[in-house]
């Protein structure tokens, strides 16, 4: 089952540039137009949508942050992400022009299966991002967008994360092709490039694991990490987080790297591992000029900082004490490439402290309690 692999969730991780391909297949005419009849939903339906709500749990929750930066900047119109547990609990302003999409990488998840009920009763339509054919949450939802990332065995979630931001995407920039809030050649543009990130992908796990196994095996004996990252590397620390906690034991806290002045630097100690997403040093370089200055921050109070980057960041070279490099991608693709990393570094760390990776104590795959 697990084919040559120590792990499902190595296996699982190397099957990462596989969930982002087969998420996209079929789904783009070869003229670049985006074909999603398979929605079912009408177009004027689709145009009259004024605002978004996720809800998930967990990872799903930070492929919903992610899709939030991306969609409000393509579609002009508001995202919110709430946690599915927290949702139906506060009454949230539902209409029947707010679009609820859940994700779930199961389908059987309580907390985001209470929500979406929820919102149907409030007349709202629900779309569901699901890895897992007729499960519950895609049966109760009026849509369905599948993820195709294949069976996920491990508990911790790991490829469906990349195909849940992969077809988020696809259903931010089919709005967009809908609504018209962005040129032909732009989503063309956009498709393309998302399109060669499987390859980009390859390319990390190709190239990278050496690097983050020996970071792992000088860092196993760490007590707690932070993580920081900034615009769509934010929820990247959150998911780089949650996976070393998750299968490490490791006391982790991801955040975003504009709060560290605000909180956060007082846990900045000798020798404090701190994990940060550097965005590209392109175009948006005022983000990555503040992420510079908080690694600096960090360095002048001892930390250990371990950077997830672009290559040919000189920046990164001469300031981070490790460097774990993504090829150059646009903004909004890097979620897609800084994760894998992250991943392979939680799997190392439990590995080397003898833990079930894909088993980690305490933790089911699907949770299907409230
Ligand atoms: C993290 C993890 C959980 C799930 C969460 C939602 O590695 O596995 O945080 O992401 O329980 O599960 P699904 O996506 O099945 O609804």
């Amino acid at each position: 089952e697990k084919g040559g692999w120590d792990s499902f969730m190595d296996k699982e991780i190397h099957e990462d540039p596989e969930a982002v391909r087969n998420t996209l297949l079929g789904r783009v005419d070869l003229d670049g137009r985006l074909n999603l009849d398979e929605l079912h939903i009408d177009e004027n339906a689709f145009k009259s949508i004024d605002k978004i709500i996720v809800v998930a749990c967990g990872t799903a929750s930070y492929a919903g942050i992610v899709a939030k930066y991306a969609i409000e900047h393509w579609v002009r119109i508001p995202v919110e992400v709430e946690l599915a547990s927290e949702f139906r609990y506060r009454d949230p302003i539902l209409t029947p022009r707010t679009l609820v999409v859940a994700i779930s990488q199961s389908g059987e998840t309580m907390d985001t299966l209470m929500a979406l009920r929820h919102a149907r009763e409030q007349g709202s339509k629900v779309l569901a991002i699901c890895n897992t054919q007729g499960s519950s949450i895609p049966r109760e939802s009026d849509a369905v967008l599948y993820t195709h990332a294949g069976p996920e065995i491990a508990v911790a979630s790991t490829k469906a994360f990349l195909a849940q931001i992969t077809a988020a995407y696809l259903l931010g920039l089919y709005l967009a092709q809908t609504k018209g809030t962005m040129y032909r050649d732009e989503i063309g543009n956009t498709l393309e490039a998302l399109s060669q990130m499987p390859e980009k992908i390859q390319w990390v796990l190709d190239t990278q694991p050496q690097t983050i196994h020996d970071t792992a095996r000088r860092m196993v004996d760490a007590h707690s990490f932070l993580f920081l990252g900034r615009h769509v590397g934010y929820p990247i620390a959150l998911e780089g987080a949650l996976k070393l906690k998750e299968i490490a034991y490791t006391f982790t806290e991801g955040f975003a790297a504009g709060e560290l002045k605000h909180g956060p630097i007082a846990l900045v100690d000798e020798g404090e591992p701190v994990v940060v997403i550097v965005p590209p040093a392109r175009g948006r370089n005022i983000l990555h000029a503040k992420v510079m200055s908080a690694i600096e921050e960090v360095q002048a109070r001892g930390a250990f900082t371990i950077a997830v980057a672009e290559e040919g960041d000189e920046d990164v070279a001469q300031k981070a004490d490790v460097v774990f490099w993504r090829p150059e991608c646009p903004t909004l693709m890097s979620p897609l490439v800084d994760v894998v990393p992250l991943q392979l570094f939680a799997m190392d760390m439990a590995m080397l402290k003898h833990y079930d990776v894909d088993k980690p104590r305490n933790l089911a795959k699907s949770v299907t309690v409230e």
